[in-house]
This record gives structure tokens, sequence and C-alpha cells, in this order.
């Protein structure tokens, strides 16, 4: 039976406890997606704050999968000093961090960064903007921009990687039969639709060697008309660990998933917590590398629920860390009162508004 609060390792990783912060954009990088002093003071607070392990938000591996403004990015060497000074502070504190690689594809912003979107196909179906279609050659650029993006992050001292392929980015775009509608190698059968993520974890691996902590974040489903169902992602996930992979974080949805999308709001008692366990429970039958769940987990006592009941091997948690970046200590403590976030995504909103992600509640 798995405890919340013992020891464990992913790989190489050993982790204090079982709680992640899952991977959550700050805004807090600067205009050209360094790594500021204010974000590290963030991700130090967290360090402090208890939690087995970080996953910093989406970082962007090539300018043309930025997503969001301010975000973080691990283009080109020079990014790696600033993100070491980072690194060190999380280690200094204690805390673990992996860094969270990631292509935005078709919701790429244009107006940040100048250029066409890049989708998997050209249908407008989930966007106004201009789409380009990617060429085998472009495909094999982010290929490579991925693995460059683990060994600047290797460089500059993060603990592993997560590959971000859930949510509707570009990784989840291919995956996904809703956006991805080509008809060449790329199209198709899962076994093509696949294929981007699986090479850049052979690439990952074939760079870093196999011990460095590769973790992936998935969709069990996109709630989509016409898209990747939980019978094809749990084919994705056997095929990631046949590769390699270290560990799956269960998610879903995507922007266009409305009520159903990753962040969902509406938790209002337990029964609406956890909403990916079913999911995550059908991957801890198929899968022998651990699983993660993320959305919607709020109680200590939900938490000790999923991990008693074998729903996953970690529980991710995003919205409550805004809300209180020192809940786990807190929890450790004994103090398990329930974290006031009241997932109405209003920290979303302000790290929009260009000031960094807060909860103004
Ligand atoms: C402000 C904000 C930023 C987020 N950024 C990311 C991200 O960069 N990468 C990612 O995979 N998920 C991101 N998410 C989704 C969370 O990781 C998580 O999957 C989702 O919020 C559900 O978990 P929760 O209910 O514990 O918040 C973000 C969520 C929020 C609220």
């Amino acid at each position: 039976m798995r405890h919340l609060f013992e020891t464990s390792e992913i790989n190489d990783l050993k982790l204090k406890n079982r709680i992640i912060r899952s991977a959550t954009w700050t805004g807090m990088a600067d205009e050209t997606g360094k790594c500021t002093q204010k974000l590290i003071q963030y991700y130090e607070s967290l360090a402090q704050g208890g939690a087995g392990l970080i996953v910093t938000g989406h970082t962007y591996v090539m300018k043309s999968g930025q997503a969001g403004p301010r975000q973080l990015g691990v283009e080109g060497e020079e990014a790696i000093p600033m993100l070491r000074a980072l690194t060190k502070a999380v280690h200094r504190n204690g805390g673990k961090i992996i860094m969270q690689l990631s292509h935005a594809g078709m919701y790429a912003d244009p107006q940040l960064t100048g250029l066409d979107a890049k989708a998997v196909s050209a249908s407008k179906r989930y966007t106004t903007y201009r789409l380009k279609e990617l060429t085998f050659e472009c495909i094999e650029e982010i290929v490579q921009a991925f693995a460059a993006g683990a060994l600047h992050a290797n460089a500059a001292g993060f603990d592993g990687v997560q590959i971000h392929a859930g949510h509707g980015y570009l990784l989840s775009q291919f995956l996904s039969p809703a956006y991805n509608v080509r008809t060449d190698g790329y199209g198709g059968v899962l076994g093509n639709r696949a294929k981007p993520l699986l090479e850049i974890v052979r690439r990952i691996r074939k760079a870093i060697g196999r011990h460095y902590p590769l973790l992936v974040k998935l969709n069990c489903q996109d709630f989509l008309e016409g898209g990747l169902a939980v019978e094809e992602s749990l084919k994705v996930g056997v095929l990631l660990e046949a590769e390699g992979v270290d560990a799956i974080e269960v998610s879903g949805g995507t922007r266009e998933s409305g009520r159903f999308k990753s962040t969902r709001t509406d938790i209002l008692c337990e029964k609406d917590e956890g909403y990916f366990e079913f999911f995550a429970r059908r991957f801890k039958q198929h899968l022998k590398i651990p699983i993660a769940l993320v959305g919607g987990i709020r109680r200590y006592e939900t938490a000790v629920r999923l991990m008693q009941t074998g729903a996953a091997d970690y529980i991710a948690m995003s919205r409550p860390f805004i809300k209180e970046p020192g809940f786990v200590k807190r929890w450790q403590s004994g103090n398990t009162a329930m974290v006031g976030c009241v997932s109405d995504n209003e920290c979303l909103s302000a790290g929009l508004r260009g000031t960094g992600i807060v909860c103004s509640r």
C-alpha cells in the first residue's frame, strides 16, 4: 500500500514524498523566455513548501512553440546559467525539480512568436489563426529541439524532464485523430500518430542516457468528438513504457473540451475530485511504471484514499499550490485541512494580465 509521506524513486531520482506539483505556467519569465529572479523566488517557495517533486511550467523548446506570455523557454545555451540558478535554489531548499518540455503546435501564439502557428494538420476546426502544416523537415527540427531542450535542462541541473504530450499541445495534437487528419506516415494508425513522441523519447535517451528521469504527461482522453480515447492512450502508455519512459502523469482534455478540459471548475465536493481517477486506474492495470494522477485533488483524505486504494503512485496538483505553496509541509505536520482553492481558474487570468499567476481569493 502506498503512503503519501513515504520516500520513493523514479529511475535515479529519490523523492521524499508522493506529492508532485504538476506543471504550471507562471507567466514570470522575461519577454524573451529567460528565467528571472521572480521565477527563482517562486520555485524557491515551492521547494520550501515540501512538495516531493516540482514540475516546471511548460517550457518551449523552440520559439515557434510558445503558447503564452512570459513563458519560460529552453532554447539556446544562453538560457542555462539562469536555469542553473533556479535548480540550485530549489536544491538548496530540499526540493527536486524536473523541466516540462513543450511545443504548443497550433496553439502557439503568433503574436508572441511572430510566426505562423505550426499545425499537425492545417484544419481550421479549432482555430482562426493561419496555420502552417508541418513538413517532415519541420517535424525533425522539433524532435531535435526536444532533445536539445533535455540536454540544456540536464546541464542546468534539473533532476529530469517531462515531455508534455497532453492538453492539445503539439504532441497531443499528433496523437489525436480530432487534430491529426494527415494521410502520410504521421497520420492514420496510432503507430504513425505516436511517432514524433516516441522518437523524442529515443533521442533524449540517446543524448542523456537511460538513468536520466524521463516522464510524460499524457491525455487519457481528449473528451472531443473523434479525439483520442482511452483504449488508444493506454496503447501509447505501453509504447512509452517499452521505450524506457520512467513514469506517466495521467491528465486529459484540450482547450476545446469545454467543461471536460484539464483545469475543470466546480470541484464542490469529494466526488468531484480526482476527475481522471477512473483512467489512472486503467493505466495502473496496464503498465508497470509509476502513474501520477492529476486533476481536482483537493482534500488530504482524497489523496490518502487514492494512494491506499492503488489509483495512482503519485498525487499531482497544480492550483492548490498557487493558493498555498506550503500546504504539503502543513499536511505533513498534522494540520490536514483542505487548501482553500476554489478552482475558478482566476489564477490563470491573473497570469495573462502580465503580473504572474496569483490566487486573488
Ligand atoms: C495557471 C495554470 C497553468 C498551467 N500550466 C500548465 C503547464 O504549463 N503544463 C501542463 O501540463 N499543465 C498546466 N496546467 C494544468 C495543471 O498542471 C493541471 O493538470 C490542472 O490544473 C488540474 O490540476 P489541479 O486541479 O490540481 O489544478 C496549468 C494549470 C493552471 C491553473
